[in-house]
């Protein structure tokens, strides 16, 4: 291994043992990871709250793989600092600064713990001009938009209607749309306009039930995609024109009809992307994308983040910090 140095043996992270509302997350005690052959061990720096973290911590999202214990561990983005480099990896230095997107399906549990081992194919550097509380909010939106695009290989030029655009998701398929060439339709409620037209949609529409009339208002003949973060589902397809595509976001409840392409994205697959992901901290670091803050917050406040981002109405994401 190279880069060692004296580790604490234990270490802080958010977790629990129980399915159920915020209060069951505690900040426990873990054995700090040791990295094997490709990973290498972060110093986690900032986390951030995700909608796929509240539905971890209810049990609503999926059963945990066999061989996984509790206390479980959330999180699935991290920024941080290189702490020590399993064997075979090369190219990153101790106190290197990097992000990742992780998954907390696993037995070593997700991005949320003071040290966490990132396969070294997962990991980006961060660009000198952002922080690495900003970094966090990056890796996994930022990776599920851009293979949501690559997997609906629109034409510049061509129409991707968004729900959801106000949020995470949405506002980076906005900003990568349009680095696409796509005329960009997005939802927003009243407050949330300006957000939304600053983040550059052609089009903002009012949010709402009737959100298809609405985009078919503006754009009659049905847009040739439509992503959908804000999880509208069957509702949203009459936006969609016959034969286009509905890119979900979580599994789709509802039968495709006129020829309409259904497909969901899964940043699980993209999780080893790192070139991808440096791609996108490069347009990060160059304004193109949005790095959003809500708010920071220490580990031991993971309860309350969740209540606030539950509660709905959170612009930017709530970072934990390490
Ligand atoms: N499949 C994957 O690999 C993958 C990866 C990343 C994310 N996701 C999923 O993508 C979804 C969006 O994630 P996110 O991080 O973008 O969440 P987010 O930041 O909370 O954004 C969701 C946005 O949708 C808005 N919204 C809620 N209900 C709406 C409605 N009926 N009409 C229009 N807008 C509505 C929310 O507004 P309020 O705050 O006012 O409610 C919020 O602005 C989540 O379900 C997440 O789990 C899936």
């Amino acid at each position: 291994m190279t880069g060692a140095r004296e580790t604490q043996n234990t270490m802080k992270a958010v977790g629990f043992t129980e399915f159920g509302g915020p209060e069951v997350l505690r900040t426990i005690s873990l054995p700090v990871p040791s990295p094997g052959p490709g990973q290498v061990r972060v110093r986690v720096a900032a986390a951030t709250v995700n909608p796929t973290d509240l539905a971890f911590r209810s049990g609503g999202h999926r059963s945990m793989p066999d061989g996984m214990q509790p206390p479980y561990v959330p999180g699935m983005d991290l920024a941080g600092t290189v702490d020590l480099a399993g064997p075979g990896v090369s190219g990153f230095a101790p106190g290197a600064r990097v992000m990742a997107a992780v998954t907390p399906f696993r037995p070593g549990g997700g991005a949320q713990a003071e040290y966490v081992v990132v396969a070294a194919d997962a990991l980006a550097l961060v660009p000198e001009t952002i922080s690495l509380t900003a970094a966090a909010t990056l890796p996994m939106n930022a990776l599920t938009v851009r293979a949501a695009l690559d997997e609906l290989a629109l034409r510049p030029g061509q129409t991707l209607a968004i729900t959801g655009a106000a949020g995470a998701v949405g506002g980076y398929a906005i900003q990568l749309g349009r680095l696409d060439g796509l005329r960009i339709i997005a939802d927003a409620s009243p407050a949330d306009k300006d957000l939304v037209g600053g983040l550059g949609a052609d089009i903002v529409v009012p949010r709402g039930p009737d959100l298809a009339d609405r985009i078919r208002e503006v754009c009659p003949g049905g847009v040739d995609a439509l992503l959908d973060a804000a999880l509208i589902g069957p509702p949203a397809l009459p936006a969609v024109r016959d034969g286009g595509q509905l890119m979900a976001v979580r599994p789709f409840a509802g039968q495709p009809e006129r020829d309409i392409t259904v497909s969901l994205v899964l940043v699980f697959h993209h999780l080893h992307d790192a070139g991808t992901l440096a791609r996108l901290a490069s347009l990060a670091s160059g304004g193109t994308l949005s790095l959003r803050v809500a708010d920071v917050l220490p580990a031991e406040r993971a309860a309350d983040a969740h209540r606030r981002f539950g509660a709905g109405g959170v612009r930017g994401r709530l970072v934990l910090e390490f």
